[in-house]
């Protein structure tokens, strides 16, 4: 063979391997209003700059005639590329190939570049669109995703993974983006579940739909599983590249600072208006983060689940900050299970990747009731302030209104090594609010008034009392928990300056193992 007909070789090769599946499987793709995952990568990386690994890759099965039926790829496309400039690994499962499904070889590729990934100190984005194991392969395809498994696990806290579900992701798959950073479903095209409608039916007698048991709404609100949900795949694939630019490369590395004219010493009167007179009247969290941040920005994590808290990036000054903040709009900002659960992941994320992390506190405490107990709220608030108290980062807390009782220490209190604790001239922090105490402390002498108006003067009177000594930020702040009561409408460039002075800041945890989170 010439030298010329060995160059028309390799790019006939390559164009057939482009042709993943072929063109009928192509066109049935889009049909569905899906891309193919070489379509994906190139909308997800900045342009040109993918390499792609393992093309000519074919599967080794001889089971079922399948050496008969191969295809140049194998069914995930897999290399790396670059982000604003930042490299990243990735892998595209190929729907268009056995349905995306994986073999052993399938597995090797994306342990590959896993493994170049976690070298090189950059992160792994998986674009997963896939009918699982692939059956003709038995046991070799689930040891190729438990392979997939093993990795996801030691990379995790060690370079930032993000998974998009872009179709199916079913059975055991479902652990690969499960163990990853942030997932991002696609409404009404990704599904994820453990056993599909018909076992279920089988097992449970229940009628559901792949929609109602696994969809992306039902993953973003009922079970949290999802952390984005996007309308299309374009859409997902531009967000995870704002989410990239949150995030460092590494848990060695810092976040990209990013630049910024908005002015650091601007002035929010509105934040001054902010808080109602009324204690129980509820205001918009998401108004202060708005007001606060840089240029207004801010890139909400979990929007639709436990909406009484509230997850996501920011930057001060160009420097990237995970918030967290209890939201008043939303059950009074109460914390529960999944409020709990909810940022006790989040903050542990910022925490493995050196994002420091500001919190808004107005929380009126624990939900009571016996759903509640009964579903381990003891165990998940602990993860919460276990989140808190080990995490070594920058951590600055304002709070803005109340901070109640257990909440109040969960929220990044002072004794959790909070850095910089603020308070508005508006915070209330006491054990419990003003009705719940004076019901506690005077049980006995209400119980003797019958007359209900001398009742009501009572408890107006003794809740006066019991506001003027803590419904304020005055008692913490002379103990010191409490570092200074600033004006609302400086609070921005307070938190610059924090994070400023905190730049420098080194704190550890003593060596161990690993500790022994209330999982
Ligand atoms: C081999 C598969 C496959 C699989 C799909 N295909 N899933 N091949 N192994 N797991 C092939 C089909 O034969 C078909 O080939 C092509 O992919 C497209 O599939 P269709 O069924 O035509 O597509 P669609 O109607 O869109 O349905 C997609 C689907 C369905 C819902 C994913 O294919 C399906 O239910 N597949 C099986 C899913 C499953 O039960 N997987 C095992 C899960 S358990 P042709 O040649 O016709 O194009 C699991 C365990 C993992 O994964 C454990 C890890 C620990």
């Amino acid at each position: 063979m010439s030298t010329q007909d060995k160059i028309k070789k390799l790019i006939d090769l390559r164009a057939e391997a482009k042709l993943g599946g072929g063109i009928k499987r192509i066109e049935a793709q889009h049909g569905k209003g899906k891309y193919t995952a070489r379509e994906r990568i190139d909308m997800l990386l900045d342009e040109g700059s993918f390499e792609e690994f393992d093309m000519f890759v074919k599967h080794r099965c001889t089971n079922f005639g399948m050496e008969k039926n191969k295809f140049l790829s194998d069914g995930v496309v897999t290399g790396h590329g670059t982000i604003d400039g930042r490299v990243v690994y990735v892998f595209a499962q190929d729907f268009t190939v056995f349905g995306g499904s994986l073999s052993e070889t399938f597995a090797q590729k994306i342990c590959k570049v896993m493994d170049m990934a976690m070298k090189n100190g950059a992160p792994v984005i998986g674009i997963n669109d896939s009918g699982g194991a692939r059956i003709q392969e038995g046991v070799a395809a689930l040891a190729g995703y438990a392979e997939i498994f093993e990795r996801n696990i030691m990379a995790s806290g060690v370079v930032p993974q993000i998974s998009a579900v872009f179709g199916p992701c079913a059975g055991g798959a479902v652990y690969s983006p499960a163990l990853t950073d942030f997932i991002m479903m696609t409404k009404n095209s990704s599904y994820m579940f453990v056993t599909g409608p018909k076992v279920v039916k089988t097992v449970t007698g229940e009628n559901v739909t792949d929609e109602q048991l696994g969809g992306a709404s039902v993953h973003a609100s009922k079970s949290g599983v999802s952390h984005f949900v996007v309308d299309d795949e374009k859409e997902g694939l531009l967000l995870i590249r704002k989410l990239m630019s949150y995030l460092p490369q590494n848990n060695l590395e810092d976040a990209p600072l990013a630049a910024c004219d908005d002015p650091i010493d601007r002035l929010d009167d509105v934040l001054n208006e902010i808080i109602p007179d009324n204690p129980n009247k509820p205001y918009d969290v998401k108004d202060v983060i708005h007001t606060i941040v840089d240029y207004g920005e801010f890139l909400e994590i979990h929007r639709n689940y436990a909406q009484n808290i509230i997850v996501g990036f920011a930057r001060f000054n160009g420097v990237s900050v995970g918030i967290v903040a209890n939201q008043p709009k939303y059950l009074a900002g109460v914390l529960d299970i999944n409020a709990s659960r909810k940022a006790a992941r989040f903050v542990r994320f910022c925490d493995a990747f050196n994002i420091p992390i500001v919190t808004l506190v107005d929380v009126p405490g624990f939900l009571p009731g016996t759903a509640q107990e009964y579903g381990g709220i003891i165990s998940h608030g602990a993860k919460l302030l276990f989140a808190y108290g080990e995490a070594t980062v920058p951590k600055v807390t304002i709070t803005l209104r109340k901070s109640y009782g257990g909440a109040h220490d969960v929220m990044s209190c002072k004794q959790l090594r909070g850095d910089l604790n603020y308070a508005w001239p508006t915070a209330e922090i006491a054990v419990m609010g003003a009705s719940g105490a004076v019901e506690v402390l005077h049980g006995r002498q209400l119980k003797d008034i019958e007359d209900p108006e001398e009742r009501a003067k009572f408890v107006a009177e003794h809740e006066e009392e019991y506001k003027e000594k803590f419904a304020n930020p005055y008692q913490a702040a002379s103990m010191g928990y409490i570092d200074d009561v600033i004006e609302p409408r400086n609070t921005r460039f307070r938190i610059i300056r924090a994070l400023q002075t905190l730049a420098t800041k080194k704190d550890y945890m003593p060596a161990k193992k690993h500790t022994n989170l209330p999982l």
